[in-house]
C-alpha cells in the first residue's frame, strides 16, 4: 500500500460555530461581549483572577453542552484516506470527540488546568469548574490551560514542522488575524494545494494559491471530501 498523503487542517473558531460555540471577532462574537484585556491576558489574571476563572468556567459549561458538527465528523472520516493532522486554535475538544486522532492544540485546552508554579503540570478539570483555591501538588493556584495574549505559543514550532511537511493544506473557520498561528500558511510548500473553508472574507483572500470554499464548515468539509477524491 502506498503511503497516505499528509493532509494538514488548520482550524479556528468557525469550525465550532455550527456546534453553537461563538466565534471571537464576528458581530455578536465573544470579543464584543468581553474585553480581551480583562479576561485573556496574564495581566488580567494578576488583576482579577476570579473574573478570568469565571469567564473560562462559562466557556467550559457551554462546551459540555455542545456536540461536534458535520464538519468535525467529516474531518475524522478523512482519516480513512489520508494521514490527517489537525492543528487547531480552538480550546474545545470537539475534534477529539468526533474521532480525529491527531489533534495539536495551539492555544491550550479548556478542559485542562495547569500549575502557576510549573507549566508542565497539567491536569484534567473535573466537572465544569475551576475555582480559586484549587491548588497543584506544589501548593500553587491552578490556572486555565489557555495560551493568553502576550504569552508564547509552545506548540508553534511543532506546528510549523507539520505544515512544512504537508501534501495538502486545509484552513477552516479562522479569520487568520492572530499570529503566530496565521503565519503557519507560509510554512507550506509552494506547490501543494491549499483549500480554505469560510463563509466570509479572511485576511488571506489575496493568496492566489488558495481554493476558496465560501461556505460553513459542515457544507464545506462535505464539498472538500469530494474535491479531495482526486488527490488521495
Ligand atoms: P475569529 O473569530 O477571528 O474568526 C472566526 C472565523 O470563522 C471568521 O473568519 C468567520 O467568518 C468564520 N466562520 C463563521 N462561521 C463559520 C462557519 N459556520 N463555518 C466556518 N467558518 C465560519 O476566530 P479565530 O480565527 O479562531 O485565541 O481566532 C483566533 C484566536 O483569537 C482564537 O484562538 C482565540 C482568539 O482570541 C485566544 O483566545 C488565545
Amino acid at each position: 500500500m502506498k503511503d497516505r498523503k499528509k493532509l494538514v487542517v488548520l482550524t479556528g473558531a468557525g469550525m465550532s460555530a455550527e456546534s453553537g460555540l461563538k466565534t471571537f471577532r464576528e458581530m455578536g462574537g465573544l470579543w464584543e461581549q468581553y474585553e480581551v484585556t480583562e479576561v485573556a491576558t496574564p495581566e488580567a489574571w494578576e488583576k482579577n483572577p476570579e473574573l478570568v476563572i469565571r469567564f473560562y468556567n462559562e466557556r467550559r459549561k457551554q462546551l459540555m453542552e455542545a456536540l461536534p458538527n458535520k464538519g468535525h465528523y467529516g474531518l475524522a472520516e478523512l482519516e480513512k484516506h489520508f494521514d490527517v493532522q489537525i492543528i487547531t486554535q480552538n480550546v474545545d475538544d470537539l475534534h477529539e470527540r468526533a474521532g480525529s486522532t491527531k489533534v495539536l492544540h495551539l492555544h491550550g485546552e479548556l478542559k485542562k488546568a495547569r500549575s502557576t508554579a510549573d507549566p508542565f503540570f497539567v491536569v484534567e478539570i473535573e466537572g465544569c469548574e475551576l475555582n480559586l483555591g484549587d491548588l497543584c501538588p506544589l501548593g500553587s493556584q491552578l490556572r486555565p490551560h489557555i495560551v493568553w495574549f502576550g504569552e508564547p505559543v509552545p506548540n508553534i514550532e511543532k506546528a510549523a514542522r507539520i505544515v512544512s511537511d504537508a501534501d495538502i493544506l486545509v484552513i477552516i473557520g479562522t479569520s487568520m488575524q492572530v499570529y503566530p498561528a496565521a503565519g503557519l500558511l507560509y510554512y507550506s510548500r509552494d506547490e501543494i494545494p491549499v483549500f480554505l473553508i469560510d463563509p466570509n472574507a479572511t485576511s488571506v483572500d489575496y493568496d492566489e494559491r488558495i481554493t476558496f470554499l465560501r461556505m460553513g464548515a459542515g457544507e464545506g468539509v462535505n464539498k472538500l471530501i469530494s474535491l479531495l477524491a482526486a488527490h488521495a
